[in-house]
């Protein structure tokens, strides 16, 4: 595999082995240096074109752990500044002889132009609504580290599915290793067609909560809502907020998770977010093993 731009590239199998590479690199990522020369020699980019901080961060510190060169691309003071194309932008960073260009961008469909414009590999590290596939590898991760597979587990994903790339990526993800999804938001947050998604849909958390084994809130993204979908904030939360009461619904053994960044008191309570039953903290850990897992994967040994 060269590019890393859907879950779809995966498929059931790849996740699979990303998950297998993962359990070493988690074992690496523990020792007292935790770093190996698996990747001496190569350079990783990241070149995001939106904020970040968990991807980022994880991805740099995945590329270090496995002694690759790192650069980091910063917009703002980058020739983008002066006009300079993205075409032109990643033709120049490809010039010098890079291995791997870590992309995210606003635009749905970026990371595949990308790649069709780039000898080295791409790996997308979420474009526009559409994909954020190695955020849908560590939740996998994360969630086989507390109940072993995947098979039969009932997910809900709760909130903002409309605008989130995170629910595109986990629902494929989740799905291909055999769990049940249920997509939990008010109509205006949801795509306006789910043809082909294969979900169950409810607009009624109270009645999904005590069903699910994993209750996955979304963030409310604002940034990306160009018109009035909610009456208002305070409502949204009254009907499908993680709220400490709605959080006594939950099984005893049902996990909470969120991609972060998280909005406290709005999709899930502060003191939600802290509970033993969430493992938000756990999913950020995860991130650097499951990024270490995929750069490997595309870059290991023998690789370009
Ligand atoms: N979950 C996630 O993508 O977080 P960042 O936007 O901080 O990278």
């Amino acid at each position: 595999m060269k590019h890393l731009l859907s879950v779809e590239d995966l498929g059931a199998d790849g996740i699979e082995e990303v998950m297998r590479l993962t359990d070493s690199f988690v074992e690496v990522s523990g020792r007292a240096i935790p770093k190996v020369p698996t990747l001496r020699g190569r350079t990783v980019v990241s070149l995001f074109y939106e904020e970040s901080t968990r991807t980022r961060l994880s991805f740099e510190t995945a590329a270090k752990r496995l002694s690759a060169d790192t650069m980091n691309f910063s917009i703002a003071t980058s020739s983008v500044k002066k006009g300079e194309s993205l075409r032109d932008t990643v033709q120049t960073i490809d010039a010098m002889g890079v291995d791997a260009i870590i992309v995210r961008h606003a635009s749905a469909g970026v990371p595949w132009q990308v790649a069709s414009w780039v000898d080295a590999s791409v790996i997308n590290a979420g474009d526009g609504w559409h994909e954020h596939p190695t955020q849908a590898l560590l939740d996998c991760y994360t969630i086989r580290e507390r109940v072993s597979s995947l098979a039969g587990l009932r997910i809900a994903i709760v909130g903002d599915v409309k605008h989130s790339r995170v629910a595109r990526s986990d629902v494929l993800a989740f799905t291909a290793l055999g769990a049940d999804v249920t997509l939990v938001a008010p109509p205006t947050l949801l795509p306006p067609s789910l043809a082909g998604w294969p979900v169950e849909v409810s607009h009624d958390v109270d009645d999904v909560l005590p069903k699910a084994d994993v209750v996955y809130l979304l963030r409310m993204q604002r940034e990306r809502q160009t018109e009035a979908l909610l009456p208002s904030l305070r409502e949204y939360t009254a009907r499908f907020g993680l709220t400490r009461e709605r959080a006594r619904l939950l099984a005893d053994d049902a996990l909470v998770m969120h991609p972060g960044p998280m909005n406290r008191g709005v999709e899930i309570a502060a003191e939600v977010a802290d509970l033993p039953r969430s493992v938000i903290t756990r999913q950020v850990a995860n991130g650097v093993a499951v990024r270490m897992a995929v750069l490997f994967l595309l870059l290991g040994a023998g690789r370009r």
